[in-house]
């Protein structure tokens, strides 16, 4: 058996299209071996090369996630500080920035069931328009991604119907995660600042 075909059945063992065999048991021998290869044990190693593990082992799929973000800025229930900024605030609050541990849930009511955290920062990015950069982790608490995380990076053009914000990397089920979330206002109180936010996030990961 080549080697090349080793690794696909390996991989097809991993996709759940084999039934374990003598060959799976032996392949997983090799690959045994073979990892003992790429992850030699030795004291101080600096730096290694696994570009071949990973090729052996993962297959990459996309995850659409489907939630609802609450910005609560006011009131005794306030997920949102402000932790730095100009003393005294612009038109558009340029230079406001804030920390969030705000609620993600299922449906778009507060109520509904907790999925998940957006633990981070935004702050305001523009001088003449209301934009914002967003540094944000997204954990999830419910399900098969619960304790996993993906990790969103971008400009956040709130007044805009659809904002598309890149999804940088992930955590857990999520490592080595990269996509895009769109996010789009489903309410919004202009006095108190407090929205309701759906996203759909589009994740590739293995
Ligand atoms: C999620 O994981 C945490 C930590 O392992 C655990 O305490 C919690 O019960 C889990 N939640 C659900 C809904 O499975």
């Amino acid at each position: 058996m080549s080697t090349l075909l080793q690794e696909k059945s390996v991989v097809d063992s991993f996709r759940g299209k084999k039934m374990v065999s003598s060959s799976t048991y032996s392949t997983l021998f090799v690959l045994s071996f073979t990892l003992s290869v790429v992850f030699p044990i030795t004291g101080g190693v600096f730096y290694e090369e696994l570009t071949e593990a990973i090729s052996m082992k993962l297959v990459e799929k996309t995850t659409h996630l489907h939630f609802y973000f609450h910005d609560v800025v006011s009131g005794k229930d306030s997920t949102v500080v402000r932790i730095a900024g100009p003393p005294e605030s612009s038109g558009t609050g340029f230079g406001d920035t804030m920390m969030t541990d705000d609620l993600l849930t299922e449906g778009p009511e507060l109520g509904s069931k907790i999925i998940g955290r957006a633990q981070g920062m935004y702050g305001v990015s523009a001088q003449h328009e209301l934009s914002l950069l967003m540094v944000m982790n997204y954990v999830f608490t419910e399900g098969k991604y619960n304790g996993s995380s993906v990790s969103i990076l971008g400009r956040n053009h709130v007044l805009d119907d659809s904002r598309e914000m890149p999804i940088v990397g992930g955590s857990g089920l999520f490592r080595l995660a990269r996509g895009y979330a769109l996010a789009h206002t489903v309410k919004l109180d202009m006095k108190t600042g407090d929205a309701v936010v759906e996203y759909n996030v589009y994740v590739s990961h293995y």
